[in-house]
């Protein structure tokens, strides 16, 4: 067993952490105060080849493995969730999906930009009435023929008003259950989708969410990703993956939080001493950097287990399941150990503490991990 990470990993690691610190740290609290969705940032990201990190050279990606992907979601998140989210996203749901289960014709089409960043993805499961019971799919989608006519409303959708691809889940034979759904990709500016308002969020401020609204969109036969019918297993299968990347999300709030508490610990005196030589402070830190190694060895096992092809679903559920209890926990503590000063926001781990939260709740809650883990155990 080799713990050793190789000179690729470091590199892709260091590239990362170059660019979380000079472009993504300078206006962070400003982007999360007056949710400004990080445009220019998500530009050079594409540029520097993270949004497309793991898709095959020919259609434009990174070629890189899982491994590479964790470590840069760690670094990135460390300083903005909200631009990590996009890319956690495009590289885990959409291209992932497209690249796995497109047609030849489809990844041409969308993928080709899509992982050089051009243009970005949505996925667009949730609804109003389905979020975690996702096979309770009211969107439908009717077998025209030659197309499907797209009725419904998706919640909760990042990227939502700024991508241009949109990979979405509809229900074509609701006698058949979650066998009778389909994933179809649709365009921006296809007539009958209309985007709702932003929403005003706890955390992952700076991140672009939205309602969307199809009604009697055209979406043409050729734009179904997969078979009759595959569209649940598609997002299913699509998720698995996308888990390993919301891990590594929550690890890097977790490991942001827990610098920031560290650095602080040492400066900031109290009774004549810097906080760090006491006691409480001390096993407060001491919890936080084993909670964090633990993370990261999950989500680098589920990586692992994705790298070499063997089942990543239970191994990608327990990274997320574990990685964001321990990024809210984290940040909790790094508010305490921050006393006041933690409470505003120049000193950035209020903001952590905000983002920790969604990774308990996007692309599966906790629970939801937990069934998922149980069945495994089970079978
Ligand atoms: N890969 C492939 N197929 C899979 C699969 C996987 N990992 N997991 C399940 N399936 C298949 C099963 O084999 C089954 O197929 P058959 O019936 O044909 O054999 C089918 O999917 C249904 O599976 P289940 O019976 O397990 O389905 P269920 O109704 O019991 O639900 C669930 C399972 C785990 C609760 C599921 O509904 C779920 O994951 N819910 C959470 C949804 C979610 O994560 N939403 C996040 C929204 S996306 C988002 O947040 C993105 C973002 O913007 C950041």
């Amino acid at each position: 067993m080799n713990f050793q990470l190789t000179e690729e990993h470091l590199a892709v690691q260091a590239a990362a952490r170059d660019f979380a610190q000079t472009e993504l740290l300078p206006g962070v609290i400003e982007r999360d105060e007056h949710q400004k969705f990080p445009a220019e940032q998500v530009k050079k990201m594409g540029e520097l080849g993270f949004l497309g990190m793991m898709v095959d050279p020919k259609y434009g990606g990174g070629g890189m493995d899982t491994i590479s992907y964790v470590l840069a979601m760690e670094e990135i998140s460390k300083v903005d969730a909200s631009a990590s989210v996009v890319m956690s996203v495009n590289n885990s749901l959409v291209c992932w999906g497209l690249e796995k289960y497109g047609t030849e014709e489809q990844k041409q089409k969308y993928l080709t930009k899509l992982a050089t960043g051009e243009v970005i993805g949505a996925f667009c499961l949730s609804e109003p009435e389905a979020g975690s019971d996702a096979t309770s799919q009211r969107t439908t989608a009717e077998d025209k023929g030659d197309y499907y006519l797209l009725n419904g409303t998706k919640n909760w959708i990042t990227n939502g008003s700024t991508a241009s691809v949109y990979l979405v889940i509809a229900q074509t034979h609701p006698e058949k259950g979650h066998r009778g759904i389909n994933a179809l990709i649709v365009e921006r500016g296809m007539e009958g989708f209309a985007i709702g308002p932003k929403e005003n969020k706890l955390g992952i401020r700076g991140s672009d969410t939205h309602s969307l609204m199809f009604t009697d969109v055209k979406v043409p036969k050729e734009n179904r990703i997969g078979e009759d019918g595959f569209g649940f297993k598609f997002a299913m299968s699509t998720l698995a993956g996308g888990r390993i990347g919301i891990a590594s999300q929550a690890l890097g709030i977790a490991s942001g939080a827990f610098e920031l508490a560290l650095k602080y610990s040492k400066e900031r005196k109290a009774f004549g001493v810097e906080i760090a030589k006491h006691q409480a402070i001390q096993f407060k830190l001491a919890d936080m950097g084993t909670n964090i190694e633990a993370a990261r060895l999950l989500c680098l096992q589920a990586a692992y287990d994705k790298d070499t092809h063997q089942d990543y679903a239970m191994s990608g559920a327990m990274a997320k399941l574990f990685a964001s209890k321990v990024a809210m926990d984290t940040t909790v503590e790094a508010v305490q150990i921050h006393g006041g000063y933690g409470f505003v926001k120049e000193y950035h781990v209020e903001r952590l503490m905000r983002d920790a939260k969604i990774t308990q709740i996007y692309e599966g809650t906790s629970e939801i991990q937990k069934i998922v883990i149980s069945r495994e155990l089970l079978k």
